[in-house]
């Protein structure tokens, strides 16, 4: 499948693509993109694998969700982030703290410059091991040399995660964090990416801004409340 056959719904400010991320990246061309936002699938500690199949929720294992999907290894789809992005843009991308260096080390690998680690308070812990969990993290790095930005707030972001009946997606992230990285980050207009959409809140923060978004997800569910959400807003 390549991006132009891969099956798309598109509006004046969004292309979504139901399909996985690294059958279609060869269709973008280099340096296209302002902005990556992503919050990817990843291995969980805790095993999280059932038949081949991941569960979690938030970083944490998940079970009976419906989101089962495959980790893909992070230094698979980031080099193709980083060929896509435009020179002296920014890439941010979420993980728990287990996976924080493995993306890391394919990032720096990749000649993404680190620029800043930030934390996203979640005001709720989830049980662990060790300490209660209470924090995800968010690896922000730059292609090529500084941009200027309106970079403001501080390295520590308070959010809460959508839950309950506001949930469309068992690792949902909220908006109003991304759209706080994307303001900081980018100019009206420009066009921002995430590789692995899920229900599409980096599409629901773009809009808002108006920037415009292209989103890819491998599940049919997702896709469908991706495109309900645009639809909507
Ligand atoms: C952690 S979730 C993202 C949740 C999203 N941040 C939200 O707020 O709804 C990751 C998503 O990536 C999707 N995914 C996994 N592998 C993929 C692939 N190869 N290509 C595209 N999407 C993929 C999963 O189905 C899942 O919905």
């Amino acid at each position: 499948m390549d991006k132009d056959t891969a099956a798309m719904y598109e509006t004046e400010k969004a292309t979504l693509y139901h399909a996985d991320f690294l059958n279609i990246a060869d269709g973008f061309a280099d340096g296209s993109i302002d902005l990556v936002f992503t919050d990817p699938p990843f291995e969980l500690a805790g095993g999280g694998m059932k038949n081949g199949k991941l569960n979690y929720e938030n970083g944490e294992i998940f079970r009976n969700c419906g989101f089962s999907t495959k980790y893909i290894a992070f230094n698979r789809w980031i080099p193709e982030i980083y060929r896509i992005l435009k020179n002296e843009r920014y890439f941010y991308v979420m993980t728990n703290d287990r996976n924080l260096f493995s993306i890391h080390k394919a990032c720096t690998d990749c000649n993404f410059k680190f620029c800043e680690l930030l934390v996203l308070d979640k005001k709720m812990t989830v049980p662990s091991t060790y300490y209660p969990k209470r924090a995800e993290f968010i690896l922000m790095y730059r292609k090529g040399s500084y941009r200027k930005g309106h970079f403001a707030g501080s390295t520590v972001i308070e959010e809460r995660i959508p839950r309950g009946k506001e949930k469309r997606h068992p690792t949902e992230k909220p908006v109003a964090m991304i759209e706080h990285l994307i303001r900081c980050s980018t100019q009206e207009n420009e066009v921002c990416l995430d590789p692995f959409m899920g229900s599409c809140s980096t599409g629901e923060a773009c809009i808002k801004l108006n920037r415009r978004f292209i989103g890819v997800e491998i599940e049919s569910r997702w896709f469908r409340t991706s495109q309900n959400r645009i639809k909507q807003l």
